[in-house]
């Protein structure tokens, strides 16, 4: 099967594009990475925890990472997600954070990509910090890697946490400026706006939670708080009208299980901004040529949607 390697700041959508590929036939799920972002990390890996224990997954190994941005302070994404990422729900039965991996997640995603070289597709759904650490430790990481999935920045200079900013860039901009420069391998980007376009409207969430399951209720649960937020019309109108779900984690995630989902991309070199008095932690992209570096990335435009509900519809099955 496929060897993935998925790094998480496990919000809601997290959770989500973890249960895809705990879905799939085809992957082989190797460890799950945890780092700040959506809430703490301490939180992350509870999360983390709660999700494999739902899907009968907890011999996936789990790993603590970064608790901070390499500058500055660390954000959250507590009013979308809940303050502790996961819908503030509370789970007396959440598996204990002594489950965690003694090994920090830096140090297992380089062991892990430098044991199966070649093979391992690293699908970030978080703030790059894990990464950029990663390959500080290990320049050769890159080269290593069969591809790279991230959820994050934006290609229309529409944020979602500052005016040009997307979460997971804008709360770690320096790492997403040393993961997009240095990690020279196939990448391929669920940017913010993309992720928008393709959103699941609330018809086939329903039917999606309507599952006999489990992990259909554990869904359900989680969800609550991150649809009503949805639903409040925080962003601009007929861009994230309120008429759908954006669960932006789990377009990477798909991309990774299956190379035929991404139908169009675009390759361009791409950058972060990191200074701009309006414009920190916002993608650049290098269309024309500016910024002379030779690596480009993928950033996806149109993506198979009936195998995204298919997958999403065996995630709680
Ligand atoms: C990203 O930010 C987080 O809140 C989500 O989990 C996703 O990774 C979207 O900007
Ligand atoms: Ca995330």
């Amino acid at each position: 099967g496929k060897k993935l390697l998925v790094d998480v700041d496990c919000g809601v959508d997290d959770a989500q594009a973890i249960m895809l590929a705990l879905a799939a036939p085809n992957v082989n799920l190797l460890g799950i990475t945890c780092v700040h972002g959506n809430t703490s990390v301490e939180n992350v890996c509870k999360n983390t925890l709660r999700v494999l224990q739902v899907c009968g997954k907890l011999e996936i190994p789990v790993f603590k990472g970064a608790s901070l941005p390499i500058l500055g302070k660390r954000i959250d994404a507590g009013v979308f997600h809940g303050l502790d990422g996961l819908g503030d729900v509370p789970d007396p039965n959440a598996p204990g954070l002594d489950l965690v991996q003694k090994e920090d997640a830096v140090s297992a995603i380089i062991r892990i990509v430098n044991e199966n070289p070649g093979e391992v597709s690293l699908v970030a759904t978080a703030p790059l910090t894990n990464l950029a650490l990663a390959v500080r430790m290990d320049p050769s990481l890159p080269s290593k890697l069969r591809g790279l999935y991230i959820m994050g920045g934006n290609t229309e200079s529409r944020g979602n946490t500052t005016v040009c900013g997307e979460f997971n860039f804008s709360a770690d901009p320096e790492a997403a400026y040393i993961v997009l420069n240095d990690y020279q391998c196939p990448t391929y980007l669920a940017c913010w706006e993309f992720t928008c376009y393709s959103k699941l409207s609330w018809e086939f969430c329903d039917t999606w939670l309507a599952q006999d399951s489990k992990k259909a209720r554990f869904m359900e649960q989680i969800f609550q708080h991150s649809i009503k937020m949805s639903k409040s019309q925080l962003f601009e109108k007929e861009f994230v009208d309120g008429s759908g779900f954006i669960s932006c984690d789990s377009y990477a995630m798909a991309a990774a299980i299956d190379d035929g989902f991404i139908v169009k991309s675009d390759c361009y070199p791409v950058s972060v901004e990191l200074a701009g008095t309006h414009t920190r932690g916002m993608m650049v992209m290098d269309t024309v040529g500016f910024l002379k570096k030779t690596h480009k990335a993928f950033i996806m435009r149109k993506v198979d949607m009936e195998m995204f509900k298919q997958m999403m519809m065996a995630a709680l099955k």
